[in-house]
């Protein structure tokens, strides 16, 4: 799913030139892919003869303006459900190269296998997955319609009954794609749709020949043609997804799964380097996952910003409380420097997700995780060194504050898991105190005023931290066996000095 930052961007002049100029685009690359759908029916000189031939040119201008008002369709329902959306050139990109690949693919399969052998459900998955299912069932019916233009098109002997079959059906099975894809989590489910989504065609396909008899052949054709619509359908999703997922930097479930595997280069880093830091970052995942789900977030893109948000502390791991080993090199330090080491893994994070090529919301949510917030322990270390006044400010993180849900859910996750970790007495009545002073604390410092998060989300969020870090710390009393493994996730008050860093 694509990362939508719900502020309002606000459109100015060269929003609208653009934006209009890369429709203008892909209505010529949409008139191209019907002068090829001519060419593979017609072959080049007869494609030419349909063109400029005084009976045949009107239905080439007709499929044109036809285009034109599609495209003019999918402008006004970008523009006035998703404008922040149609902003941006790359997912204007995104949404019409998704359904000019796939018109190619089904004008290939239909002029060379056949009608019903077309993978029409893969432009409504492909947008599922890389957008979302509200403009997968949108682009599904523009998808559609400008198939069966091109069909009009290309139709020897005007429309014929098997064209207005083949529309409803790839029109329906489609749609049923959405929701039987839409949340399944493993790409051998997705394939098993793939057999689903089939079954309406091979049906369809017995349908058009009830008039006539037909021997088992042909019902083998049928059975088959119906089949590979449906298998063709995933298999090609699962083959184009990743290059979209690459090219335009697009996030997916299954790129989040990926990118959250133990096995990708910068989380195997920190399982070696940093391992205090990485199974800090464990238990923010899962706080935050909790979190995500509580206020109708994508759990995994919360889950991949927990496990990437401390990626910072990979330069200098040493100086971070989870990573120490009885030696603080602090103790060596002045608090100005210190601050500026501990204040610095924000943005190094942030610096290292980009350099890797990661998903832009994961380096947005690094620099935002601490937002403006104080480092406590320095400020009031500074104050025991001087007479004169401090400025919390240079003791402070520099921003900024969260932009997103999930920055401010890793927010309070980090902050939550860090400050009951602090705690001697870790009942839920205790659990909820501490997260209660946490909440306000970032709230008396205006920490959301840069993100869309209500009163009654921040209420579930804490809601669903307090559960999480009960059951954490409870856990832990049942098997105090454990204590020796899980000793960097249950630091003592005193090695928690730092916790807020
Ligand atoms: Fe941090
Ligand atoms: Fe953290």
């Amino acid at each position: 799913m694509f990362y939508q930052n719900k502020k309002h961007i606000e459109w100015k002049k060269k929003n609208y030139v653009w934006s209009i100029l890369h429709f203008a685009l892909h209505w010529l690359f949409l008139s191209l892919i019907a002068a090829f759908a001519l060419y593979i029916n017609f072959g080049f000189t007869k494609a030419i003869d349909f063109i400029t031939g005084d009976q045949t040119y009107l239905k080439c201008i007709f499929a044109v303006i036809a285009m034109l008002l599609m495209c003019f369709v999918v402008y006004l329902y970008l523009y006035f459900e998703c404008r922040d959306y149609l902003i941006k050139g790359k997912n204007i990109a995104v949404f019409f190269f998704v359904i000019e690949l796939s018109m190619i693919i089904c004008l290939v399969m239909g002029r060379y296998v056949g009608i019903f052998a077309r993978p029409s459900a893969l432009c409504a998955l492909l947008i599922l997955l890389l957008v979302n299912k509200r403009t997968a069932t949108f682009a599904n019916f523009i998808f559609n319609i400008l198939m069966l233009l091109t069909d009009i098109l290309v139709a020897k002997d005007g429309v014929s009954i098997q064209v207005i079959g083949q529309f409803v059906t790839g029109l329906s099975i489609s749609h049923l794609a959405v929701y039987l894809v839409d949340n399944v989590g493993s790409r051998i489910k997705v394939f098993g749709m793939g057999f689903i989504i089939s079954l309406p065609i091979v049906a369809m396909g017995f349908v058009f020949h009830l008039d006539q008899s037909i021997n088992i052949y042909e019902a083998l054709e049928i059975v088959l043609h119906g089949f590979m619509s449906g298998i063709i359908s995933v298999v090609a999703l699962m083959a184009i997804l990743p290059i979209f997922e690459y090219l335009f930097n697009v996030l997916t479930n299954y790129r989040l799964a990926e990118i959250t595997d133990h096995k990708s280069k910068l989380i195997k880093a920190m399982i070696t380097e940093a391992s205090g830091t990485f199974q800090h970052s464990i238990v923010v995942a899962t706080l935050a996952e909790t979190c995500a789900t509580a206020i109708g977030e994508n759990p995994l893109l919360a889950r991949a910003a927990a496990y990437y948000h401390d990626m910072g502390k990979l330069k200098q791991p040493i100086y971070f409380t989870e990573n120490q080993h009885g030696y603080n090199p602090h103790d060596e330090l002045t608090p100005e420097l210190s601050t500026q080491i501990i204040r610095a893994h924000a943005k190094d994070g942030s610096d290292l997700i980009k350099k890797y090529h990661l998903p832009t919301i994961l380096a947005d949510v690094a620099i935002e995780h601490h937002g403006t917030l104080p480092i406590q322990y320095f400020y009031a270390k500074a104050q025991k060194f001087t007479d004169g006044e401090l400025d919390i400010k240079d003791y402070s993180y520099p921003g900024p504050k969260p932009s997103s849900k999930i920055a401010a859910i890793i927010m309070l996750a980090d902050g939550g898991e860090a400050a009951v970790r602090a705690q001697k007495d870790r009942t839920p009545e205790r659990v909820e105190a501490v997260i209660k002073a946490i909440i306000d604390d970032r709230m008396k410092l205006d920490q959301f005023s840069n993100c869309e998060i209500t009163m009654r989300e921040i209420e579930l969020i804490k809601e669903a931290l307090v559960y999480g870090l009960s059951d954490v710390y409870h856990s832990r009393v049942q098997y105090p066996n454990k204590k020796d493994k899980s000793r960097n996730l249950f630091a003592s008050s005193k090695e928690n000095k730092n916790a807020k860093d």
